[in-house]
C-alpha cells in the first residue's frame, strides 16, 4: 500500500491518475478502519478507478477534553484493510502539514451544526466542515463517501457541497453493526465488556422508537421519549446527550410524524460517548 504524507505527493498521484482518465473517489477516515470504513472503501472502489483513503486524526474536531490524544491509531493495520477493500493509496499527513504555523482560515456551516452534537461539542463541526473541505480541495474527487451513522456531519457535508457549489458528489451508506445491533465505531474500543454488552441500548432504543410509529404512533415527543424511557432503563448509561426525532436533511425536529423521519441518540455508556440513529419512512 502506497502511504503518502505530503499533499504534493498525493496530488501529483492524482493528476497522473487523471490523466489516464481515470475517476477519483475518497474515503476521509480518522483511521483504526473497522467494516464501516471498509463497506465504504469497496463501494468507493466499484464505483471509481482509483480510491483514496485519506487517514488523519483532526485535531481540530476535537475538543480539548476530547480523546485526541488517546484516539486508537494503527497505520499498518489500516493500510492492510484498505488495501485489501481496494484502495489505491492512504493519504496520511502530519498535523502540521494539514495546519501549518499562521492556519487561520476555517469552514462554519452555520445552523446545521448547532444543535444534537454540535450544542455538547462545541466547535466539533467547525473543524469537520474545514478538514472535509481541505481533504475536497486536496484530493479533488469526482466522489466522497461518508458514514450515515455521523448523520449530523453527513447533513452538514451535504449542505456544504451546494453551498459552495464544491464539485464533488457525496455517497453516504448504511450504518454497520455488529450482530447484537451496535453501530460500529473506532470508539467501541474503549469499551470494558460490561460496557460493550450494556451499549447495544442505543439500537435497542432506536428500535423501540421505530416499533411505536409501526404500531401507528405520530407524536414525535412519545416516540422521544420512548426512546429515553429505554435508554434510562440501563445502569450503565451515565449520560444522556440528547434523544431527537427530526428531519434527516434540515435536522429540525418533527412534532408530527410524516416523510422522512430520523430517531437520533447521543448517550454515555461509563465514560464513552457514543451515537447512533435509525431512519424511517412514515406514511
Ligand atoms: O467521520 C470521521 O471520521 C471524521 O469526522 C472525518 C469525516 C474523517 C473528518 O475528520
Amino acid at each position: 500500500m502506497n502511504v503518502v504524507e505530503t499533499i504534493a505527493g498525493v496530488r501529483e498521484l492524482v493528476r497522473a491518475e487523471r490523466r489516464r482518465g481515470k475517476s477519483i473517489g475518497l474515503v476521509p477516515t480518522m483511521g483504526y478502519l473497522h467494516e464501516g470504513h471498509l463497506s465504504l472503501i469497496r463501494r468507493a472502489r466499484t464505483e471509481c478507478d482509483f480510491v483514496v483513503v485519506s487517514v488523519f486524526v483532526n485535531p481540530l474536531q476535537f475538543g480539548p477534553q476530547e480523546d485526541y490524544n488517546t484516539y486508537p491509531r494503527d497505520l499498518n493495520r489500516d493500510a492492510r484493510l484498505a488495501a485489501e477493500a481496494g484502495a489505491a493509496v492512504i493519504f496520511h499527513p502530519a498535523p502540521a502539514e494539514m495546519y501549518p504555523e499562521g492556519f487561520q482560515t476555517h469552514v462554519e456551516v452555520e445552523r446545521l451544526s448547532q444543535g444534537l452534537c454540535g450544542a455538547f461539542r462545541p466547535g466539533h463541526f467547525r473543524g469537520v466542515a474545514t478538514v472535509v473541505t481541505k481533504l475536497f480541495n486536496i484530493v479533488t474527487p469526482d466522489r466522497a463517501y461518508f458514514g450515515e451513522k455521523d448523520a449530523q456531519q453527513l447533513a452538514l457535508i451535504q449542505r456544504m457541497v451546494r453551498d459552495l457549489n464544491l464539485d464533488v458528489e457525496i455517497v453516504p451508506l448504511p450504518i454497520v453493526r455488529e450482530s447484537d445491533g451496535l453501530a460500529l465505531s473506532s470508539r467501541n474500543t474503549y469499551l470494558s465488556p460490561a460496557e460493550r454488552r450494556a451499549a447495544t441500548v442505543l439500537y435497542r432504543a432506536l428500535l423501540r422508537g421505530r416499533d411505536l410509529i409501526a404500531a401507528g404512533e405520530r407524536d414525535g415527543r412519545r416516540v422521544g421519549e420512548a426512546v429515553r424511557g429505554t435508554l434510562q432503563a440501563e445502569p450503565l448509561v451515565s449520560r444522556i446527550d440528547y434523544v431527537a426525532v427530526v428531519d434527516p436533511e434540515t435536522l429540525a425536529e418533527k412534532a408530527a410524524l410524516s416523510g422522512r423521519v430520523m430517531l437520533a441518540v447521543a448517550a454515555y455508556i461509563g465514560k464513552v460517548r457514543l451515537i447512533d440513529n435509525i431512519r424511517v419512512v412514515v406514511d
